[in-house]
């Protein structure tokens, strides 16, 4: 399993995605520090070959990358919507929400600064295919919801990784280090929020079987370049 880097605490801390510590610091309103346990979340490492089509399409990474900012914080939103009596869980996702939409704003900034027109292009198969995984009746929708929703925060703090350490444009280079600090934080909140709810074992059953579905997913580089193709 390839190494991938971890925070902006430690940003040059190499550690494999199977034992990749919480140690970054939680955004205000988040989960306290000793509440990060460490945690296995993603069953494979990016292969290189999606770093070079993604370090040959920037402009469409970023384009992509704006997309996947805006459509994380909808997913904190609808999740703290469907459970809006869990004052934990509301305040922990408030904070994601946030952070997620100022993510937006700064991609839109790099866009506009490279010239390149707003726009969404087509999305890759892989949040459909993981969003139909979450099972339609509670609690069971409850905890996949959470489990999908930090699947996709922990490959995105991998990827945004290696956008930082492999972007030949150190300035954007280093905002992606930057952002991936945050990327670990939430898909950290995720988790303790789903270890919250349900039984260790329960939780990290199903974190596995969605896992594994999610590398399967990426086994196949999507021909567009995407942050998760
Ligand atoms: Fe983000
Ligand atoms: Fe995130």
């Amino acid at each position: 399993m390839a190494a991938v880097h971890t925070g902006t605490n430690n940003a040059n801390s190499v550690v494999s995605p199977g034992e990749t510590p919480i140690d970054a610091p939680l955004a205000e309103g988040m989960l306290a520090d000793n509440e990060f346990p460490k945690i296995r979340f993603l069953k494979s490492a990016t292969s290189q070959a999606w770093v070079d089509q993604a370090i040959a399409h920037m402009d469409e990474i970023l384009l992509d990358h704006a997309q996947c900012e805006r459509k994380a914080a909808a997913v904190a939103i609808q999740i703290m919507s469907q459970y809006p009596a869990k004052p934990m869980l509301v305040k922990a996702l408030t904070a994601i929400a946030q952070e997620e939409l100022e993510h937006f704003e700064q991609v839109n900034r790099w866009l506009r600064k490279r010239g390149v027109k707003l726009r969404a292009p087509k999305a890759p198969p892989y949040g459909g295919r993981l969003r139909s995984l979450i099972r339609r009746q509670d609690p069971h929708r409850f905890l996949d919801s959470l489990l999908v929703a930090g699947l996709i925060e922990a490959r995105s703090h991998e990827r945004l990784g290696l956008l930082g350490q492999h972007c030949p444009d150190p300035k954007l280079a280093a905002f992606y280090r930057g952002l991936m600090a945050s990327e670990a934080r939430h898909y950290g909140a995720y988790w303790v929020l789903a270890k919250r709810e349900f039984d260790a074992e329960t939780a990290e059953q199903r974190l596995d079987e969605l896992a594994t579905v999610e590398s399967e997913i990426l086994s196949t580089l999507h021909h567009h370049p995407r942050v998760h193709s």
